[in-house]
């Protein structure tokens, strides 16, 4: 039974691993989305582990099921209706069962998930999760509740997440909620509101926190990291940007990697590039979204750049770090987009020569700014042509990106067992790269250099430096130990004749 209520003084947030109490209820957690959403849900998790409910990884021992949810197009909303239908079955068995709906799919449909689905007990919004202790004391009394108000100051600064990945290397921090660019295309600033900025002190401290607890790099999230800004009340020398708050974190910890994401091409600043340069520990990748290669269509989507603009900020990029990786996202088939305009996208991603890229077919979304104002004219048939023409690019460039990388050597940090076979590790270079190695007697978190040897467009192919120089040193010795023998031989041979000569 829920007792406690949510007190954020009487809270112990002390463990940042999911604390397994069987006497406990248990909560299943499945979600969906983005890393934000990622971190979302191990805040929910710590909220609710000091508020007697712990983990389960099975949904059939669960009490509680929770999905934390994306609104960002169509499909990934149809996935959780087709959940839902899996999760019925499960209520069917077990009426007790209780299920709730978090995150941007809550707060975009409101009590329309429950009217829509019966079984739906709890709806809660992203700025909304501090209220779950109370509003799953009314569920467990077998009312339904929702709670979807947004905030203007929430930023959950004060709660460490529990952290739910299975390696214990790659953390996520939340620097910032909320997106106050409206982008035509995008439900974000409706579905978590305006942009608010954390404190920095409490930023630190969970960097701290990872430290402590073995973790080797963590990745501060935000919808547009370069508008970071907290403002200091009484002296503004102390206010800190994105590229302060960057610097702050990488001195947390020379030996924790520093990542972050994402960037708008509109707000990055010279500062962030040259915080980057200066400091080994912040990784060299920077994800810069540029959706479309038209200025045009840019305009249209209130991105608020043009493309020279954005070619502009590649080049001051490659200037001022030469070694970085730069992704993007891409949107194919945005309203009025002509082949023209579909064109230039692909020749920007050329000039560009990305390393990595997120591809989707534009999703109209309830209104958004184009879904109020302009017509989702583009023919899906057309959208997967595009959409097709941009992978296929893409594919050609990050195979491009990862031969040029041949015959290097990269400072990899291991983060598993590659997928395809347990003799060999994955790891990621500061670039973001994946790269798979033989194992030798390297483990998971540990930093290996590697020698890149082969690649396809996904993966880098190595072997460990160490490896290679350890192969080296045999190679050397046996052929030492050769020269030793045959010198040996031939000293031995001369004494003989030298003896038979006496005799
Ligand atoms: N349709 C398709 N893609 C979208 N994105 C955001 N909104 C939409 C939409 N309505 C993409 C953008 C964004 C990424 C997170 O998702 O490329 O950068
Ligand atoms: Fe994340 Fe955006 Fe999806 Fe919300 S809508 S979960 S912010 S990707």
């Amino acid at each position: 039974m829920l007792k406690q209520k949510l007190n954020t003084e009487k809270i112990n947030y002390k463990s940042i691993k999911p604390v397994f109490d069987n006497s406990k209820k248990r909560v299943y957690i499945e979600t969906y989305g983005c890393q934000m959403n990622v971190n979302d849900s191990e805040l929910v998790l710590s909220i609710l582990q000091d508020n007697c409910y712990s983990l389960t990884k099975n949904i059939d021992e669960a009490d509680l099921i929770l999905a934390n949810t994306c609104s960002i197009r169509q499909n990934a909303e149809q996935r959780i209706w087709g959940r839902l239908d899996v999760f019925r079955l499960a209520k069917n068995k077990k009426p007790e069962l209780k299920i709730g709906i978090i995150g941007c799919m809550a707060e975009r449909l409101k009590e329309e998930i429950i009217e829509r689905s019966k079984i739906v007990d709890l709806v809660v919004g992203p700025d909304a999760y501090r209220s779950l202790p109370d509003l799953l004391h009314n569920v467990e009394a077998g009312q339904k509740d929702i709670n979807v108000l947004l905030s203007r100051e929430e930023t959950y600064a004060d709660i460490i997440p529990v952290r739910m990945d299975e390696n214990g290397v790659s953390a996520f921090v939340s620097i910032m909620r909320g997106c106050n660019n409206i982008c035509a295309y995008c439900v974000v600033p409706y579905t978590r509101g305006a942009e608010r900025s954390r404190n920095p002190k409490t930023i630190l401290n969970e960097v701290q926190t990872l430290v402590d607890n073995g973790y080797k790099e963590i990745t501060l999230l935000g919808q547009n990291v370069d508008s970071y800004f907290w403002k200091d009340e009484t002296n503004s020398e102390k206010n800190v940007n994105f590229a302060k708050l960057l610097e702050m974190v990488a001195l947390v910890n020379p030996l924790m990697r520093v990542r972050f994401a994402t960037s708008h091409p509109k707000d990055i600043r010279n500062g962030v590039l040259y915080s980057m340069a200066m400091y080994e520990n912040i990784c060299v990748c920077i994800h810069l979204p540029v959706q479309s290669g038209s200025t045009r269509i840019l305009e249209l989507m209130n991105r608020k750049y043009t493309r020279e603009h954005y070619l502009e900020r590649i080049a001051k990029i490659r200037e001022i770090i030469p070694d970085c990786s730069i992704t993007t996202d891409i949107i194919a088939g945005f309203c009025t987009e002509t082949e023209d305009d579909h064109k230039q996208t692909l020749s920007l991603m050329n000039e560009v020569g990305y390393d990595f890229a997120y591809m989707f077919k534009y999703s109209e979304r309830p209104n958004t700014k184009a879904a109020r104002h302009l017509k989702d004219d583009v023919p899906d048939e057309i959208k997967t042509k595009r959409l097709n023409e941009i992978i296929e690019l893409q594919n050609h460039l990050s195979l491009e990106s990862n031969k040029r990388d041949i015959g290097k050597i990269f400072k990899v940090l291991i983060d598993g067992v590659s997928k395809r076979s347990d003799e060999y590790l994955s790891g990621r270079t500061s670039q973001n790269k994946t790269v798979v190695f033989p194992k030798a007697n390297f483990n998971t978190g540990d930093f290996a250099n590697v020698r890149i040897v082969s690649c396809t467009s996904a993966t880098l192919i190595g072997e460990t430096v160490e490896e290679k120089k350890r192969e080296k040193i045999i190679e050397l010795k046996n052929i030492i130990d050769e020269t030793i023998h045959n010198v040996e031989n031939k000293i031995k041979s001369k004494i003989k004749q030298r003896i038979k000569k006496d005799t």
